[in-house]
């Protein structure tokens, strides 16, 4: 019934935004009481780069998936995008979003609300499919959104579209990207930049503070640091306290400290592809990396927050925990 209710009022705020997707405007859309425990608790599991048909250990990663999301009760399920390769979906009919999502994450624990940004490989096909409410009637599961943010209480987790950021995507030529809703440039950045800030300034001070995008910030593997978002959102991201930056885009799991504030870099980008062999040192605190498949988690209460990195037995390969004092108002 809660999910029923819930899902109806998110199909609601969808109709809302599909209205504007063709504006450059990066305004945050705020998801309110989305689905959390009784006493305000939530865990939730967090995958990238996966749409591959199951192909390349992505339906082992997905069983896994059920099991631990069973384990520990979860309440969603993040995807830190590159949702379906190579190149997106190319139409709400489009075969691959049944054959890499619906058909691939069957266990009864990930019949959870997904949310998802959007990552390089999805601005390939129409990019305007993935973003859509008609998804929904084929698996009411999906949103997806460019930025957003879910409001849980105890934790705003901000969702953010890195796409854009990145320089080689504008002038690359062997790929087309669908930049419609985007351009121009500087001012949906500006603007989303300006959103994120004022969003994170006015969270609930006690909240925790999680920010989701596709790209790397800090990375040792393939492609490395992103430096258009080190220079860019990092700063936004240290002068207002977030606790974790999540992302995708490096097929790995990976956790690095920052040096001088409280952000943890935190990769999951396993769902399917992986292997790489690439590390490249990064210049902050590499606490783990592990090239191959795998997933997180995140539980968090109202002080505590419990992250853990698994592989494709659902082994825990590295877990930390963080504290925070409890601010009473
Ligand atoms: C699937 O996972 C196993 C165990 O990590 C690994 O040995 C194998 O290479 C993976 N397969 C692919 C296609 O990545
Ligand atoms: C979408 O892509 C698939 C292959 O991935 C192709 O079979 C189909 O014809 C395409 N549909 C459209 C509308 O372009
Ligand atoms: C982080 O600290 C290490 C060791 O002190 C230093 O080499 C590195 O340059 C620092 N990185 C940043 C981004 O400040
Ligand atoms: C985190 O806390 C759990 C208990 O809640 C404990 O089992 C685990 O060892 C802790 N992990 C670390 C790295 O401290």
């Amino acid at each position: 019934m809660r999910t029923l209710l819930f899902m109806a009022i998110v199909l609601g705020v969808i109709g809302i935004v599909q209205d504007c997707s063709g504006s450059s405007s990066a305004s945050m859309m705020k998801i309110e009481n989305p689905p959390t425990k009784p006493d305000g608790s939530l865990s939730f599991l967090v995958v990238g780069d996966w749409g591959r048909n199951g192909e390349y250990n992505q339906s082992v990663v997905a069983q896994q998936m059920g099991r631990i999301g069973e384990e520990l009760d979860i309440d969603m399920v993040i995807s830190t995008g590159d949702n379906f390769y190579e190149n997106g979906l190319n139409c709400t009919s489009d075969e691959k979003f049944v054959h890499s999502f619906s058909d691939i994450y069957t266990a009864d624990s990930l019949n959870k609300q997904w949310y998802s940004v959007l990552g390089n490989h999805d601005y390939r096909g129409d990019v305007l499919v993935q973003l859509s409410p008609a998804l929904r009637l084929i698996d009411p599961r999906w949103f997806c959104m460019r930025s957003f943010i879910v409001d849980a209480d105890i934790v705003q987790i901000f969702f953010v579209d890195t796409t854009p950021f990145e320089n080689k995507y504008w002038t690359e030529t062997d790929h087309h990207y669908d930049w419609r809703g985007v351009a121009p440039r500087e001012q949906y950045i500006s603007n989303l930049l300006k959103d994120l800030d004022f969003a994170l300034k006015t969270a609930t001070p006690a909240a925790w503070k999680i920010v989701v995008g596709h790209h790397t910030i800090r990375s040792v593997s393939d492609h490395g640091d992103t430096i258009e978002l080190v220079d860019q959102l990092l700063p936004i991201l240290k002068s207002n306290d977030v606790d974790l930056y999540v992302n995708g885009h490096d097929h790995c799991l990976e956790h690095i400290s920052s040096n001088d504030s409280r952000v943890q870099f935190l990769t999951s980008g396993g769902g399917s592809k992986a292997w790489r062999g690439v590390y490249k040192p990064t210049s902050e605190k590499l606490r783990f990396f592990y090239d191959g498949q795998g997933f997180m988690s995140v539980q968090l209460s109202q002080n505590t927050l419990k992250l853990a990195f698994y592989d494709i037995s659902g082994d825990v390969l590295h877990d930390w925990n963080l504290t925070k004092e409890l601010i009473i108002l």
